[in-house]
């Protein structure tokens, strides 16, 4: 029989494109999300992609009663907690409502299945618990530094929950999955990223601009100590990342953890700066990108790329997308949003 994983937060950017890639290495799905920073039509994409139709219930993980109910109507055998707020800049503003939201949905998760008797969850951490690391590339035994942001001191403090709550509560194991930064779409362009309002991260504002949504993009800084002066990141294919999600849940549906709580950084080890993002863009697009350079943004980092290794060696696991195709698809998907809606 098919195992059946809960994907929270399976409408949004990285939880679609997740599903997508459980439904075709054999799971079942079953969705939930409140619907706050995604739409009900990206189910629509995933069926297109995949040719099935997963179960879907609008619940905001935050409440424990009508959460329990999509864990008594099913029996799971993972949980894939993506459900959480993500804006930087928001959550200096509402720093209560990250809290709430990021915290209380992950404790939730974690009573439920305990009182289900779900054992496995992966959860999206994110490269922000390292900050600007000493010495890069950053591996897993990089420290951790105090985050910048609430939302970068929520990823902190979930990490340690749920560290806290194996270690005290034999029946259940996770795996943390450090994202670096995810970008691009399916390659299908049936589903990607959908952001609401203005873009606060840089690709969807490169191919806004590029739309001529937005008439130009501010590049911030180009007085770092980099090669070219912008910030560097590691841009990782959000289908390659997705797939990182299949891995770590046949892991942990297949015995095959090593400790009951694993980390795992999912990058592609490689450093990119903010403008060879823009030249590459306009490079494989084959377009003129309106950018001016700006001052730096608070709270941005200088520089941080992953050492995949461990990932790399322990799942097997491995970014394949080269940039070029994945902001080709990072494109493509710009182009086809009209029709989508
Ligand atoms: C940050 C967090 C990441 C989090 C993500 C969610 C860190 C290191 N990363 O990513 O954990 O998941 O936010 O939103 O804390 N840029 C421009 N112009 C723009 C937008 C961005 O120049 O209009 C530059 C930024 O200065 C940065 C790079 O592009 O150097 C990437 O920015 P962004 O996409 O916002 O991601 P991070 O800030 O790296």
């Amino acid at each position: 029989m098919a195992k059946r994983v809960l994907v929270t937060g399976g409408t949004g950017y990285i939880g679609s494109h997740t599903t997508v890639e459980l439904l075709e290495a054999g799971y079942e799905v079953v969705i939930v999300d409140n619907l706050s920073n995604s739409e009900r039509f990206v189910l629509k994409g995933i069926q297109k992609i995949t040719g099935k139709r997963v179960p879907f219930h609008k619940v905001d993980c935050c409440s424990l009663s009508r959460l329990r109910a999509v864990f008594k109507q099913y029996e799971f055998d993972a949980v894939i907690h993506f459900a959480a707020s993500k804006a930087v800049g928001e959550s200096v503003e509402k720093p209560l409502l990250y809290y709430r939201n990021n915290l209380t949905s992950l404790m939730n998760i974690l009573t439920l299945m305990r009182e289900t008797g779900v054992p496995n969850l992966v959860f999206s951490s994110s490269c922000t618990v390292y900050g600007q690391a000493e010495k890069l590339p950053v591996s897993e035994q990089t420290p951790r530094r105090e985050a910048t942001s609430p939302y970068g001191n929520t990823k902190h403090m979930c990490e340690d929950i749920i560290r806290d709550s194996v270690a005290a509560y034999p029946e259940i194991r996770s795996i943390a999955l450090r994202y670096f930064n995810p970008i691009g779409a399916h390659p299908s362009a049936e589903i990607g990223e959908l952001p609401r309002g203005v873009p606060n991260n840089l690709i969807p504002f490169v191919t806004q601009t590029a739309a001529g949504i937005r008439p130009v993009l501010s590049v911030f800084g180009d007085d770092y100590n980099t090669p070219d002066g912008s910030c560097i990141r590691d841009y990782i294919n959000v289908v390659d990342l997705a797939k990182a999600h299949v891995v770590a849940v046949n892991r942990m549906t297949g015995d095959k953890m090593k400790e009951r709580y694993e980390i795992f950084n999912i990058g592609t080890g490689r450093g990119v700066s903010t403008l060879e993002v823009v030249r590459t863009f306009e490079k494989v697009n084959h377009l003129k990108l309106n950018y001016k350079i700006v001052g730096r943004r608070a709270g941005d980092i200088e520089a941080v790329w992953a050492d995949p290794t461990y990932a790399n060696e322990e799942l097997g696991w491995k970014a394949c997308k080269s940039l070029d195709e994945t902001l080709q698809s990072a494109w493509n998907w710009q182009k086809h949003l009209d029709g989508k809606k």
